[in-house]
């Protein structure tokens, strides 16, 4: 892998996040918010429905190694029903390698969920993981293996209300958003997002599917600036950072 910015050399995935410490710089009222996306060169988010066909293992790697840096994970319902998530830290070394770093040992699962219409036989609810879902539903969730905590909110999730309460009930200080591009939307209109990790792909999906930002809640004219931008077989790993009013 190369990186082509900044100091342009070789590189891995390992050592571009080896100092890569998002935990230490939480906000007062919530957590430091990254969130990472796959596209195609065309900028769509999917390929046939799913994430999976468009990025490489490369991509994965890069993906894995970011949710070990961080205190909790967020997701969409939307995106819990396609990519049906598991437990993201069953392996015993990725376990002790968060301890390592001072983070719990497996990261909280958020689900932000309208209706509570979940894959409750998908492995999240029965690896036995940490969950909590923000949902505007009165419905009870069914008995799971993991331990499934509900906060409820009238109409819809209020989303800064949700990262005040990871931040100040759950001692969460860095939280990872993988989307979908309806709840990636809303967090960057409530400007609630401070990087984006965004891998582009030498491809082109040539249909329609979602972009990054999808909704009614379109963040709108945002300045990013690049942190990083890595290289390997034509595919292209960003990290941008929100641009800060000077
Ligand atoms: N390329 C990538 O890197 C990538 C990353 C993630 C996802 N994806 C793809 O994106 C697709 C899913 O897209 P999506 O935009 O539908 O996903 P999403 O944002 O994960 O899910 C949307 C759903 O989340 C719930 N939700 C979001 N904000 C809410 C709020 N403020 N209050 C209450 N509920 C809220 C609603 O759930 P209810 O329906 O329960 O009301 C809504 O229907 C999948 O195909 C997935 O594979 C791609």
């Amino acid at each position: 892998m190369r990186r082509l910015a900044p100091d342009p050399g070789e590189t891995t995935v390992e050592r571009q996040l080896d100092f890569y410490r998002p935990w230490e710089q939480p906000h007062e009222t919530r957590p430091f918010v990254a969130t990472n996306f796959a596209v195609t060169v065309d900028g769509r988010a999917t390929i046939g429905g799913k994430s999976g066909p468009i990025g490489s293992d490369t991509d994965t790697e890069m993906l894995v190694g970011l949710r070990r840096r961080f205190d909790a994970v967020m997701i969409g319902a939307g995106t819990m029903r396609v990519e049906r998530y598991g437990d993201i830290a069953s392996k015993p070394e990725v376990r002790e390698q968060r301890e390592g770093l001072g983070l719990p040992a497996s990261p909280l699962m958020a689900l932000v969920s309208g209706r509570l219409d979940l894959p409750w036989d998908a492995p999240l609810f029965n690896d036995g993981g940490r969950v909590l879902i923000f949902t505007a539903s009165e419905a009870e969730p069914p008995e799971t293996a993991a331990e499934v905590e509900v906060v409820r909110h009238e109409g819809n999730v209020d989303l800064v209300a949700a990262l005040r309460h990871l931040r100040e009930e759950q001692g969460v200080r860095a939280l990872l958003s993988e989307g979908g591009p309806h709840l990636h939307s809303q967090l960057w209109a409530a400007g609630l997002v401070d990087e984006l990790f965004l891998t582009t792909a030498p491809r082109l999906t040539g249909a329609e599917a979602p972009r990054i930002l999808e909704g009614k809640q379109l963040p709108g004219t945002t300045e990013l600036e690049l942190a990083w931008l890595l290289e390997e077989d034509g595919e292209l790993f960003a990290r941008y950072r929100r641009r800060l009013a000077r």
